[in-house]
């Protein structure tokens, strides 16, 4: 629902101040203190939006420029989901109780990768056109991409964040507060080994394609979950975060050897420029120099609980798709 009270506040308090100076991408200006919390901090993860079908939170997605978001496509590829039924809620720490920080702003087109066919296809990547470009404030803030070359070795630890169920089937309760979790990289072909058990897939088949990136554990834990989808998956390097993927499938939530798998951003920087060539200011190259620990996905996940997928069984949508 479309509180119309909700808007007005928003419209009343007016001013958010606006930053003059030119924003550079990925430079949150809330310091991260509590990492391995649970719960973000307001204005931690500035990229962070709520997309909205009628009002309804449903799948995340991520500021890159001042009128465009990046989600995935598996969000915007029902037919009930239109430029009109959807808005994007910029500023959200909490879903159940609106801030004076957070604006909601229409749509004005948005696409999604013809590639895109069903879960587990190539092309999970969409982009929204906002129906106004958005001011950047603390809690308002594009992030990078990475160039098409960028490395993200196996090993290193991202963080996932967004509103979704902290486990299958059961969502985020209120106020539904921002959560957080930090996950290290997995490479294509030990994620692609992993999904392959009792799978019953032949291994001559892979089940991880090229522009996915896996995260996560081998033992599960900690996970991306339904509600989550279209959100961040980021990395950072001296304090400046880049957008490694979007939040995409999985078989389940933190289950046993079934990490998490993001639509990998190198893959789609020409896309990106060509619908939205506003974007190429925030796409940088970089090297990631933290010392990496490859082995990582073995270890114990720090917490048992998952937090933001749109892991699609047939039930579960069913379900989504009945709520909406
Ligand atoms: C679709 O996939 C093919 C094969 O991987 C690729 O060459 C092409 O660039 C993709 N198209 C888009 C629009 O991403
Ligand atoms: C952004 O700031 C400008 C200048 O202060 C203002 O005119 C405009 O209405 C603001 N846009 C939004 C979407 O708030
Ligand atoms: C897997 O695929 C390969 C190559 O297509 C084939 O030779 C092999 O028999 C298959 N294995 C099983 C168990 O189906
Ligand atoms: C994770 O689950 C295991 C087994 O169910 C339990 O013993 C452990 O305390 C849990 N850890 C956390 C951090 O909840």
């Amino acid at each position: 629902m479309y509180l119309p009270s909700v808007a007005w506040t928003l419209l009343l308090l007016g001013t958010f101040g606006t930053n003059e100076a030119a924003q550079e991408c990925g430079k949150p200006q809330v310091a991260n203190r509590i990492m391995g919390g649970q719960s973000a901090q307001p204005g931690q993860w500035p990229w962070q939006v709520s997309l909205r079908l009628n009002g309804k939170h449903f799948c995340g997605g991520s500021l890159v420029s001042a009128t465009r978001v990046v989600s995935a496509a598996h969000c915007v590829t029902r037919n009930v989901v239109t430029t009109s039924s959807l808005t994007v809620h910029l500023g959200t720490y909490q879903i159940d109780k609106p801030n004076p920080n957070e604006i909601i702003v229409a749509v004005k087109s948005f696409i999604k990768n013809p590639n895109y066919t069903e879960t587990g296809s190539l092309g999970d990547i969409s982009l929204i056109e906002l129906a106004t470009p958005v001011n950047y404030t603390t809690y308002i803030l594009p992030v990078c991409l990475p160039t098409v070359n960028v490395d993200f070795p196996m090993g290193l630890y991202c963080w996932v964040t967004g509103w979704g169920n902290t486990r299958s089937g059961v969502s985020l309760p209120s106020p539904q507060t921002l959560q957080e979790a930090t996950i290290p990289l997995i490479d294509m072909p030990t994620c692609d080994n992993l999904y392959h058990i009792k799978s019953g897939v032949n291994s001559s088949v892979p089940i991880i394609l090229s522009d996915m990136i896996c995260a996560g554990y081998q033992a599960g834990g900690t996970d991306s979950c339904q509600g989550d989808s279209g959100g961040p998956f980021v990395c950072s390097q001296n304090g400046q975060w880049f957008l490694a993927g979007l939040v995409s499938w999985g078989d389940g939530c933190g289950k046993l050897n079934r990490p998490g798998i993001y639509t990998r951003l190198t893959s789609y920087r020409d896309w990106i420029l060509k619908n939205a060539p506003e974007v190429a200011e925030n796409i940088l190259n970089v090297t990631f120099t933290e010392v990496v620990k490859k082995n990582a996905y073995l270890s114990r996940s720090a917490s048992n609980r998952t937090i933001p997928l749109f892991h699609i069984f047939p039930i579960t949508w069913i379900l989504v798709l009945m709520i909406i």
